[in-house]
């Protein structure tokens, strides 16, 4: 799938977007391994601090989908500043993408492409674990 069409899927999923505080709407499409997409949106809540950034649902839909390796994410955003993804989205990714996982990010205008070892570098990582 081109860096386009997974953009395209991140901006039909920020149509879900739940961004009534705000009014930032994201929207994300993480491309699995095995060709499968994945996509996810912000979901805010009135107690602000439970708000789920889009990357996140689309990380979480995916790990649920039975599926732990992925080649790009695509995140969007219509509406300034350009949607970089925040700190605990780029952790949440580098529990299961390497850093050469390339990051496209979207906004009315065009995109940019990234790493997400450029956006993350010096992850958290435990080291050796059962799984
Ligand atoms: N947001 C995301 O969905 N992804 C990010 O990486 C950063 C921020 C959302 C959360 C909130 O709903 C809105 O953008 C404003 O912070």
């Amino acid at each position: 799938m081109s860096p386009e069409e997974l953009i395209k899927t991140a901006f039909q999923a920020l149509e879900n977007a739940h961004a009534p505080y705000s009014g930032y709407r994201v929207g994300a499409a993480l491309l699995c391994e095995d060709g499968t997409v994945f996509t996810g949106c912000n979901v805010e809540n009135a107690s602000y601090g439970l708000t789920n950034c889009a990357e996140r649902t689309a990380v979480f839909a995916a790990v649920s989908g039975g599926r732990k390796t992925f080649k790009a994410i695509a995140i969007a955003s219509s509406t300034a500043p350009a949607p970089f993804p925040c700190g605990a989205c780029r952790q949440v990714l580098a529990e299961f993408c390497d850093p050469a996982l390339n990051v496209y990010i979207a906004d009315g205008a065009g995109f940019k492409t990234c790493t997400l070892g450029e956006l993350l570098p010096h992850a958290f990582d435990l080291g050796e674990t059962d799984e």
